[in-house]
C-alpha cells in the first residue's frame, strides 16, 4: 500500500490512541500515560501501557502504534487498518497510484543510502583518518557513549571519498544527489560531495532513521556548518534534531527544551537533560512547535540573553499565540548573557543549567516583558498604543478561555506597570527621577490648558450627573478621581455621598437634597447656560446611553489616559462575562474614546 509522505504520521497525529486502545481494554491514567491489562496475552496486572503515540506490553513485549493494534487486535491486513482509522478520523486515504508506488520505493531506498552515509561516517571516525575529528568531539568533552549514541562521524578528506565508498555498495550517484549526500555540477562540471572534511552528525527522524546531516568544520572556519538539503525525506521545517531521542527523554520524564544548536543538544543530553532538542539552524516553525507539543503540553525554549535573543523570543511567541490552548503551552528561559547551553554544562555542570530552566517563564508572563520592551511608560500616547497591542495578543489566541485569561492577565501587568504620578516619583531635593532601568525618566510637562475651559468641562460634566444620577453606580470611582476645586469640588462631594446613602438615584431628589444641604447656588450654577450652553447629554430627556457616552467624554477630555484604561478594564471585563451591563458600559466609553479620537465636541462645548 503505497502512501504518499506523511499521510501515516498525520493519521496517528489525528488518531487518539487511547479511545482506539480503550475500545477494547480498561485503561486507566498513569502519570501522563494509560495503563492496563494485556490483550495479547493473560493477566491479572497491569503491564500494558499507552503511551501518546504506541503501546508496550512490558509483560509480553508486544508494541506498536494504532494501526499495528488494530491489525493485531482485530485481525486486520494493512490496509484495512488504515482504512477504518482513516475513516474514523475523517481522512481520505489517498488512491495509490504508481507514480506513488515508485516515490515510497525511493524513499525507503533513500533511507538506505542514508543508513550506509551514515555507517561510512562512523567508521571512518574511527579509523586513522579521523583521529583529529575523534580528537575535536573529545576536546569539546564528548564521551565515548554520548559520539555513539549520536552517531557521529567524520566524512573523510577530500571530495569523492564517499561516492568511491558507496559505489561498492552498489549504490549509483543518481540516489546520492536524492538523498541530499552529492549536489549536482552545473555544465560540465561533475556532481560533487557535499561533505567533506566534517564531523557529521546524522539528522535523524522521530522514528530515529537517518535522514539528513550537518557538517561541522574542524575548529574555526565558514561556513561552520553545513546542512543537507530539502529532500524527499528530509523537510528542514518538520524536523528537530534529537527528536527520536528527545521522545524516549520525554517518557522518561525529562523536560522537553528548545535549545539553538546541535552541539548544545548534544551536551545536554549527556548532562542528563534527555528531552533537548533544536531546530536546523532555522527560527522555530509551527510545525516544530507541534511536534514539540506532542512530546510535552508545556516545552521550554530557551533564548540567548541578548537583544538578538529577546527577538527571536519574541518572534516565537508571535507564532505560538495562535495555537496556545489549556493543555499547549510554553516556558521561555532566558541563558545568562555570553553562555550557550554547551558552555554552560561544561563550566557549571548540569546545575548550571537546571538554574535556567528553573527560572523559565510561563508565556504568559514573558509575553508581556517581551513585548513591554522598548515602551515609554511615561507618555500616554505610547502606553495607549501598548496597551492596544496586549490586547491584540490575547485576542490572537483561538481558544475563547484562554484568550480572556491572557486579556486579564495582561491588563492586571498592565496596571501594575503603570508610573507612579510624577509628583511622588519626583526626588526630594529635586533631582530627576530614576527608573528601574537606570535611564533617566522624561517626565511629560502637562500641556498647559486655559484653566476656564478645564473648569467648563468639570461643570458640563457634573451636569450630566445632576440630571443622569443614574449614572452613578458606574462613574463614581473615575468622578472620584478628578481634581476638582472649589465650588464644584463641594458640589461633587456632596453629589458622592448623596449617591451612597440615596435609594433612588433620582434627579429631583438630588436637586432637593442640594438646596436642603445649603448648596442650591452652585447645583444651580452648575445648569445655567452660562459661561456656555449646556451639552445635550445633560438635558433631562438625553438617553441614558447618550448621557453615559457623554460623560465619559467630558471625563476623557479632563482625564485621556483614565478613559483610555477604563475602555481596557471594560475590554477584558466583557471578554471574561458578556453581560449587557457590561456590554453598555463598554459601548459608552468606546463611544466617548473614538469622539475624544476624532477630536469632535472638543473643548466642551457641544
Ligand atoms: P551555533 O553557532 O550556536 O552552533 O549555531 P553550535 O551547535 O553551538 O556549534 P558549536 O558549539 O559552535 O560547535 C546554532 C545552530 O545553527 C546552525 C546549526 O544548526 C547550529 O547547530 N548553523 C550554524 C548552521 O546551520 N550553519 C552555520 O554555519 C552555523
Ligand atoms: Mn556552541
Amino acid at each position: 500500500m503505497a502512501l504518499p509522505p506523511g499521510f501515516l504520521d498525520e493519521l496517528r497525529a489525528r488518531t487518539p490512541l487511547q479511545a482506539v486502545i480503550g475500545r477494547r481494554v480498561r485503561l486507566t491514567k498513569s502519570g501522563r500515560n494509560w495503563k492496563g491489562c494485556c490483550p495479547f496475552h493473560g493477566e491479572k496486572t497491569p503491564s500494558f501501557y499507552v503511551y501518546e503515540d504506541h503501546f508496550h506490553c512490558f509483560g509480553c513485549g508486544v508494541h506498536g502504534d494504532a494501526v499495528s493494534f488494530v491489525m493485531q487486535s482485530q485481525g486486520a491486513s494493512f490496509p484495512e487498518a488504515v482504512n477504518q482509522l482513516a475513516a474514523e478520523a475523517g481522512l481520505d486515504v489517498p488512491k495509490p497510484t504508481p507514480q506513488a508506488a515508485e516515490a515510497e520505493r525511493r524513499r525507503l531506498d533513500l533511507h538506505g543510502v542514508l543508513e550506509a552515509a551514515a555507517a561510512a561516517y562512523r567508521r571512518r571516525l574511527f579509523l586513522p583518518e579521523g583521529a583529529r575529528a575523534l580528537a575535536y568531539l573529545r576536546g569539546r568533552g564528548l564521551s565515548e557513549e554520548t559520539i555513539a549514541a549520536f552517531g557521529l562521524g567524520w566524512s573523510g578528506e577530500g571530495r569523492g571519498a564517499l561516492a568511491a565508498e558507496l559505489a561498492r555498495e552498489e549504490v549509483p550517484q543518481a540516489m546520492l544527489l536524492a538523498a541530499g549526500l552529492m549536489r549536482p555540477g552545473d555544465g560540465d562540471r561533475p556532481a560533487y560531495d557535499l561533505f567533506f572534511n566534517r564531523v557529521m552528525f546524522p539528522i535523524r527522524d522521530r522514528q530515529g532513521r537517518t535522514i539528513s546531516f550537518g557538517g561541522r568544520i574542524l575548529g574555526d572556519g565558514q561556513p561552520k556548518y553545513v546542512n543537507g538539503p530539502e529532500t524527499d525525506v528530509f523537510s528542514k521545517r518538520r524536523t528537530l534534531f534529537a527528536l527520536d531521542r528527545a521522545r524516549e527523554g520525554a517518557r522518561g520524564g525529562a523536560a522537553v527544551t528548545v535549545v539553538e544548536g546541535y552541539m548544545d543538544v548534544i551536551a545536554l543530553h549527556q548532562a542528563g537533560f534527555t528531552g533537548a532538542v533544536a531546530p536546523l539552524g532555522t527560527a522555530l516553525t509551527e510545525e516544530q512547535l507541534t511536534l514539540l507539543w506532542r512530546l510535552s503540553p508545556m516545552p521550554t525554549l530557551c533564548f540567548d540573553g541578548d537583544g538578538a535573543g529577546a527577538r527571536a523570543a519574541a518572534r516565537t511567541v508571535e507564532l505560538a499565540l495562535p495555537h496556545l490552548t489549556p493543555g499547549q503551552s510554553l516556558r521561555l528561559a532566558t541563558l545568562p548573557a555570553g553562555e550557550d547551553p554547551d558552555s554552560l554544562v561544561r563550566r557549571n555542570g548540569p546545575a548550571g543549567f537546571q538554574a535556567v530552566l528553573d527560572a523559565a517563564r510561563p508565556i504568559g508572563e514573558a509575553l508581556f516583558d517581551l513585548m513591554h520592551e522598548g515602551v515609554n511608560d511615561v507618555s500616554p500616547e505610547s502606553r495607549a498604543a501598548f496597551r492596544t497591542r496586549l490586547m491584540e495578543a490575547a485576542a490572537r489566541i483561538a481558544d475563547k478561555g484562554l484568550s480572556a485569561e491572557y486579556r486579564s492577565l495582561l491588563m492586571d501587568r498592565f496596571y501594575a506597570s503603570r508610573p507612579r504620578p510624577a509628583r511622588f516619583e519626583q526626588g526630594r531635593r529635586g533631582e530627576a527621577p530614576k527608573p528601574r532601568g537606570g535611564r533617566p525618566l522624561s517626565v511629560p510637562r502637562p500641556v498647559p490648558q486655559p484653566a476656564v475651559a478645564a473648569a467648563e468641562r468639570a461643570r458640563q460634566l457634573v451636569a450630566i450627573l445632576l440630571r443622569h444620577p443614574r449614572l452613578l453606580h458606574d462613574v463614581e470611582e473615575a468622578f472620584g478621581s478628578l481634581a476638582l476645586s472649589g465650588w464644584l469640588g463641594r458640589l461633587r462631594d456632596a453629589i458622592l455621598q448623596w449617591g451612597s446613602a440615596a435609594d433612588h438615584l433620582d434627579s429631583e431628589a438630588l436637586i432637593t437634597h442640594l438646596h436642603a444641604i445649603g448648596l442650591a447656588a452652585e447645583a444651580a450654577q452648575a445648569l445655567s447656560a452660562v459661561p456656555q450652553p449646556l451639552t445635550g447629554c445633560a438635558a433631562p430627556d438625553a438617553m441614558p446611553a447618550e448621557a453615559e457616552a457623554g460623560w465619559w467624554h467630558f471625563f476623557g477630555l479632563m482625564n485621556p489616559v483614565r478613559l483610555e484604561e477604563e475602555v481596557a478594564v471594560a475590554m477584558a471585563e466583557f471578554a471574561r462575562h458578556a453581560d449587557s451591563a457590561v456590554e453598555r458600559r463598554l459601548i459608552a466609553l468606546c463611544a466617548a474614546r473614538n469622539a475624544l479620537r476624532q477630536g469632535d465636541m472638543d473643548s466642551g462645548g457641544a
